[in-house]
């Protein structure tokens, strides 16, 4: 049970160089993300400051970029300056209904980058919080010594600014979820305010601002301020039911990959009919296959107290849950995210650990599940320019959605890529096909002196790494030399990239 497909590669075509940040993360006071998740002072495997030495490891060896704080809906009853020097005012959380100490605050994130080597984006507060406490934030965190909020920095121990250049204002504030929500025309004209404030303070700073797929909410954020924002936020999450490893279940992750970019598209078209899609970029910063269990916590919607309703199992921690179902949707997605690259700039999964994230930590240590070796095979395998490439026609299966309706899916999704400072090229092959194999005949006009393979598949399509079991994992295959054409057989369920050098 093969599909095969040739393909084209022309490395000479380039469409595009991507932004590093699309394979950016995000990091929630939420679950165990924060506290007892990468900082657990009281954990011997944590160092001198509190961090847990095996994330920040792992962390950095997806290399990211940017890792987004600290929400998410957290941050719309958060105040910055409780959270800072030696008097830290334990908060109730209103989102998740739960403590937060406050001992993990701007300082503590701030190191924990530094850690990680990656940039700070800081999302701030717009739902109880005001235009003027986000600027004393940016004061605090970029200001040289002017002023109260950049001394008390200084007197914390800090006597160099953070240099924060990425900021979002506010998180989903036009949900009713959303602590302190907005109407469109609230929105525009506070994101205006803080916009304008910010940038008095800190000229050098990026920002961006919470949108969706609402045109009258879009329109007016865009006119009120396109003329401050460098940035316009987008989140979705794939929301699936029933969380069970079976065939329906991964047919249905399969088809959410049909339009995975469909978000994108419909922001891209509003920024060129508004003549600003020269000037702002689109952060995708949160996106995952499916949305978060809230443990131990419970949530309010619509007027219904979901304490009752939660399984007693805190089902993030689950591992089994994350499969290479979720591992070819976040390929998929990461795919879409480079082919849109002149109007995606930063793109954060969410999150990069516990919950629904990349990374699960116990006690005693960490299992990278699936989604995680898809980042290291994109961030560490894969180019950063986009070439031509091109088929007559991509196999397609048809499957079934979550609404039960069968639909034609692509059951092959594929990048090429070259480096933009070393020879050679690099392509993306993702085979979406629960059972069958693709065989690739692939021809590029040029010689190459080796061809590898490195791929991540796991034994069946339900395979999960957990505590003990490193079922998936990235496997290294030696192809020869590259003459002008290669053949080869992609795994069923299975995120390759194929390497020419
Ligand atoms: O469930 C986590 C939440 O998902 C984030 O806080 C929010 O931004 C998104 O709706």
């Amino acid at each position: 049970d093969k599909l095969g497909v040739e393909i084209n590669v022309e490395p000479k075509r380039v469409s595009g160089k991507r932004d590093k940040k699309i394979y950016g993360h995000f990091i929630e006071h939420f679950h165990r993300q924060i506290y007892n998740g990468i900082y657990d002072p009281e954990s011997p495997l944590s160092d001198e400051d509190g961090f847990r030495t095996d994330i920040i490891e792992a962390v950095k060896k997806i290399d990211i970029p940017i890792l987004r704080w600290p929400g998410g809906c957290f941050v719309s009853s958060y105040h910055w300056k409780d959270a800072v020097g030696k008097e830290r005012k334990p908060l109730f959380d209103k989102a998740w209904r739960v403590e937060d100490p406050n001992t993990f605050g701007t300082d503590e994130y701030i190191k924990m980058c530094e850690k990680i080597g990656c940039e700070p984006y800081i999302c701030t507060n717009a739902g109880t919080g005001t235009a003027e406490e986000m600027s004393d934030w940016v004061e605090y965190c970029n200001l040289e010594n002017e002023g109260q909020y950049a001394k008390w920095r200084i007197e914390n121990g800090n006597p160099e600014p953070f240099k924060v250049k990425y900021w979002s204002i506010g998180n989903e504030n036009y949900g009713h979820w959303e602590i302190g929500a907005k109407s469109a025309d609230e929105w525009g004209k506070l994101v205006r305010e803080a916009a304008k404030m910010i940038k008095h303070v800190d000229p050098e700073t990026e920002l961006s601002a919470a949108a969706l797929s609402d045109l009258e909410w879009n329109v007016n954020l865009l006119k009120n301020c396109g003329e401050f924002l460098d940035w316009i936020s987008i989140h979705e999450y794939w929301d699936m039911v029933p969380e069970e490893n079976d065939l329906a279940t991964y047919e249905q992750c399969m088809a959410f990959t049909k339009d995975v970019g469909h978000a994108v598209d419909e922001v891209r078209g509003l920024l060129k009919a508004m003549k600003l899609d020269k000037k702002i970029k689109i952060a995708f910063d949160e996106w995952n296959l499916r949305s978060w269990h809230h443990p131990n916590v419970h949530t309010i919607e619509q007027g219904v107290d979901k304490k009752d309703y939660l399984d007693p199992r805190d089902k993030n921690d689950d591992n089994s849950q994350y499969t290479m179902a979720d591992a070819v949707f976040t390929a998929c997605f990461l795919n879409a995210m480079n082919r849109n690259c002149d109007i995606v700039g930063m793109a954060n999964f969410a999150p990069v650990l516990n919950t629904r994230g990349c990374i699960y930590s116990y006690d005693q240590g960490i299992v990278l599940r699936t989604t995680y070796h898809v980042f290291d095979l994109y961030v560490n395998y894969l180019g950063d320019t986009i070439i031509d490439l091109w088929t007559d026609q991509l196999p397609q299966m048809t499957i079934n959605d979550k609404q039960g309706n069968e639909v034609e899916v692509e059951s092959l999704d594929l990048l090429a890529t070259k480096w933009s400072d070393k020879e050679g090229i690099a392509i993306a092959a993702v085979n979406k096909a629960p059972q069958e194999g693709q065989l690739l005949d692939l021809s590029i006009a040029a010689d190459y002196k080796e061809a590898k393979l490195f791929y991540i598949s796991g034994e069946n399509k339900d395979s999960y790494n957990d505590v003990d079991k490193n079922e998936v994992k990235i496997i290294e295959e030696d192809l020869g030399e590259f003459a002008g054409n290669l053949k080869l057989e992609l795994k069923p369920h299975s995120v390759n990239i194929i390497q020419l050098k």
